[in-house]
């Protein structure tokens, strides 16, 4: 089943190409890692994705009820807020949940008795949910990814305003792992991270249950944790199963035969400018000869003097 899919997407800046029909798939539980070089439009396509531009062209459809979640470099971390109610923000559909069922049970003692079967199933359905979303353990999911990313070390009460750049991307980081999203969308997490961090990351995107879109220009990093690459280049997009090496290995095979059917094209060409050329040559060589023929036949002239036989006729 596909979760999101794109297709005949054509973008540009100004009179800068960036897209030109370009089709993408997405599969639930696939890992994909996005490369190209850089200004080919990595960010630009996760942007046109998640909606915060418009395509001049193109569909992009998302499967219902799907969770994205996006590391957003612009997100708005206002001065109050301290690391740990950041990332408790990661569960805030579940403490919403959580009131609605206090109101439940607050109206509980009153409900007519027919009510109440209903208002139990609720319940029921509700605390069900807090269970499987570790609603009960949330103190300890987040202190676990916290202490991943370096965060406990600097405090959970710290207020994030004070936090320098990376640490900032860093709680960004923690909140979306601890979101959990259907789709986990990365543009380039490893730039603000230490090597232990890294390597954590690298296990959690290993065991990821969820599909995620990683861009990254860290190649073992890469190799560890993508099961598809899709390569930018020339306004297109293309697709490659298997890990970053084997689309290297792919990728210079069909080069090499796409700059063999290059040369050989530019060899015909020549060959037929050449053939052209001669003949060209020819035919005006006979057209001369001919007019001179003609010439020599109008002055009752028939030797070869006159010039024919120098022009190879
Ligand atoms: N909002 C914008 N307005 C104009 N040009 C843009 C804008 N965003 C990106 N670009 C240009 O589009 C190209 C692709 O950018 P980007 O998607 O950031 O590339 P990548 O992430 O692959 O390095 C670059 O040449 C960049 O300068
Ligand atoms: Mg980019």
């Amino acid at each position: 089943m596909s979760i999101l899919n794109v297709e005949h997407l054509t973008h540009g800046f100004g009179d800068r190409a960036i897209f030109n029909d370009v089709s993408f798939r997405l599969l639930k539980g696939e890992h994909i890692g996005l490369v190209g070089a850089n200004g080919e439009g990595k960010s630009t396509f996760m942007n046109i994705v998640t909606g915060k531009l418009m395509p001049d062209e193109g569909k992009v459809e998302w499967a219902k009820n799907v969770r994205v979640g996006y590391l957003d470099q612009h997100s708005t971390l206002t001065k109050g807020m301290t690391i740990e109610s950041v990332l408790k923000s990661a569960f805030a559909w579940l403490f919403e949940l959580e009131e609605n069922m206090n109101q439940i049970c607050d109206r509980l003692g009153e409900a007519e008795p027919d009510e109440m079967d209903a208002m139990m199933e609720e319940l029921g359905v509700i605390q069900d949910t807090l269970t499987m979303h570790d609603f009960y353990i949330i103190d300890a999911k987040v202190e676990e990814v916290a202490r991943a990313l370096g965060l406990l070390d600097l405090g959970l009460s710290h207020d994030v305003t004070d936090l320098s750049g990376g640490q900032r991307m860093k709680v960004l980081l923690a909140k979306l792992l601890l979101e959990k999203p259907d789709i986990l969308l990365l543009d380039e997490p490893t730039n603000y991270l230490d090597a232990e961090h890294i390597a954590w990351l690298k296990r959690y995107l290993q065991e990821y249950e969820n599909a995620f879109i990683l861009i990254s220009h860290d190649i073992p990093f890469l190799n560890d944790v993508v099961n598809i690459i899709y390569h930018m280049e020339n306004q297109r997009l293309d697709r490659y199963v298997g890990d970053y090496d084997k689309f290297q290995e792919v990728y210079e095979v069909k080069k090499s035969q796409l700059e063999a059917a290059y040369r050989k094209q530019q060899q015909e060409i020549s060959e037929l400018k050449d053939f052209v050329a001669r003949n060209k040559a020819r035919v005006a060589t006979r057209n001369m000869a001919m007019s001179r023929q003609k010439k020599l036949d109008k002055n009752g002239c028939h030797r070869a003097c006159c010039g024919a036989s120098e022009a190879g006729i």
